[in-house]
């Protein structure tokens, strides 16, 4: 059995003060988590501070992104090492917005994410395709090779610390949530994939939604077998909505 992971991205949003408000509201509105795990991921600036606030509770610490060196010359970025130091056990990498924004290729996602397994961080390895490459009928190449890219070199003792989030571009922070089944074949393509490279331990990956997801449509798509979770923007970033999505749980 798979456990759920519902995890809010904050992005670009909230000071330290806003942060740690908002991490203290989940967490005095979380009481049991035994199928699922809860995790959070403020900015930079908010971990530590988040991190002390959600001390003695089940919500997990995130990061939105770190570089592929423990250390050095590299002005802005942020190490492995220093998210541990801050109490991080996920990180994000290969965020839609990251590849569109900041360059980030198939070839960086994967050294970040061989970097985050190596240094006791899970990451949370996004891929989508864009409106135009759906309207293509490439949805599946694309996938195919965003995955097969972010997994290269990762060893099959190395899955159990790793959770893939499907997130197609055209949905996230749109209001266009993908149709059940349009993530169910998304969701199931990827789980064949894995199950190509890695055989039956491909089982035990959680592959998540994102894009879109409220409290109003996360029922229908947590129902479908392949999709072990979401990865939640706008919607986790008020209390009330995040732990609505948390609530629809199984
Ligand atoms: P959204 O963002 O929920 O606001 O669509 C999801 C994401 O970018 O992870």
């Amino acid at each position: 059995m798979r456990k759920w992971i519902v995890a809010g991205n904050w992005k670009m949003h909230n000071t330290i003060s806003e942060s740690v408000r908002l991490a203290t509201e989940i967490k005095e509105g979380i009481t049991d988590l035994k199928n699922g795990e809860v995790v959070v991921a403020p900015p930079f600036t908010a971990l530590q501070k988040v991190s002390d606030a959600l001390r003695g509770s089940p919500v997990a610490l995130a990061a939105q992104n770190m570089y592929f060196e423990n250390k050095g010359a590299y002005t802005g970025e942020v190490s492995p090492v220093m998210l541990k130091d801050t109490g991080c056990s996920y990180v994000i990498v290969g965020h839609s917005e990251r590849r569109k924004y900041f360059s980030e290729s198939d070839e960086t996602v994967n050294l970040k994410a061989l970097k985050a397994m190596a240094s006791g961080l899970k990451p949370i390895i996004c891929v989508g395709e864009t409106e135009a490459e759906r309207n293509k009928g490439i949805t599946e190449a694309v996938i195919g090779r965003q995955v097969r890219a972010a997994l290269a070199d990762v060893s099959v003792e190395m899955l159990a610390g790793l959770v893939i989030a499907y997130e197609p571009v055209w949905a996230i922070g749109t209001g266009k949530v993908a149709s059940p089944v349009q993530a169910e074949e998304v969701h199931d393509f990827i789980r064949r994939l894995l199950v190509e490279i890695y055989g039956c331990m491909a089982e035990d990956v959680r592959i998540l939604y994102g894009g879109s997801v409220t409290e109003d449509n996360i029922a229908e798509l947590i129902a479908i077998e392949d999709i072990d979770g979401a990865l939640v923007g706008g919607a986790s970033l008020q209390a009330g909505g995040f732990l609505g999505i948390i609530g629809k749980m199984p």
